[in-house]
């Protein structure tokens, strides 16, 4: 057949953009795959993949992109199918709400940052009063996520105290013994990054997180601040 005398190689590339998610406001964002091979020192060929996307800081986690390859051969003419499945995770302003003003941040569980100031112990019977407990922070993921709900209120920015907020532990039994709401040792949530400084001891014995870095420190129970609750999941 004249048509099969050469030998060509056809690569068709099939981009599919899947977002794995209600897509509600989310916005297409251009991607851009570069692949591009050079010899390793034992000569063979590597190839590396970059991908870029443009989320920016609004994304919730990392991109994943799987690439299926199949070649199929016809009298001499090769074709090459690449199929992309790209999951990108939600956005920040695709938050699902939940309950009571809380918001499902996807595997973790709902969070809700009261901004009606108040003190460690009035805090922690209003998270009670709305089925959940103060926040007990578990891993660095967690404790990230906590920047939507401080960027989703600026207004509580002014000022240092506004900075933190009341969470889930304390040392009112025993000075520097730090026990979560749930009489579990700190060291068992699998979380105690703590601000530099802190803990300071003497009289701070409540448990805030500090807004930005996120990590943990002390302050007197009786501060009248914005706090966490968390419900899980
Ligand atoms: C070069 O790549 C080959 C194939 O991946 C690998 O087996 C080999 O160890 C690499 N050599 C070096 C020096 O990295
Ligand atoms: C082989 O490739 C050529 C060039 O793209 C095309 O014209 C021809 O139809 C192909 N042959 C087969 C059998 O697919
Ligand atoms: C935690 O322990 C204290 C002191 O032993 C006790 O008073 C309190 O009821 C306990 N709280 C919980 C939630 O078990």
């Amino acid at each position: 057949m004249a048509l099969c005398k050469m030998l060509y190689y056809l690569i068709a590339l099939c981009l599919g953009v899947n977002a794995k998610m209600d897509c509600g406001s989310y916005t297409t964002k251009t991607v851009k795959i570069s692949i591009t091979s050079r010899r390793n020192l034992t000569g063979h060929w590597i190839a590396q993949v970059q991908l870029e996307h443009g989320g920016g800081d609004k994304e919730t986690g990392p991109w994943d992109m799987d690439i299926e390859h199949t070649t199929t051969m016809c009298q001499g003419n090769v074709t090459v199918d690449l199929k992309a499945t790209l999951i990108a995770p939600p956005a920040k302003s695709i938050l699902t709400a939940g309950p009571e003003g809380y918001d499902l941040v996807p595997g973790l569980g709902y969070y809700k940052l009261h901004t009606d100031v108040k003190t460690w112990d009035e805090a922690h019977v209003a998270c009670e009063a709305e089925g959940a407990h103060l926040l007990i922070i578990n891993s660095d993921e967690e404790a990230k996520a906590l920047e939507i709900f401080w960027d989703a209120n600026p207004k509580i920015l002014n000022g240092d105290p506004n900075n933190w907020a009341h969470v889930g532990f304390h040392d009112k039994y025993k000075k520097g013994q730090y026990l979560t709401i749930f009489n579990q040792s700190l060291v068992s949530t699998g979380y105690v990054k703590w601000y530099p400084g802190d803990p300071q001891g003497g009289q701070q014995n409540c448990g805030i997180v500090v807004r930005k870095s996120n990590l943990l420190a002390d302050i007197y129970c009786n501060s009248v601040i914005p706090f966490f609750c968390e419900l899980e999941l």
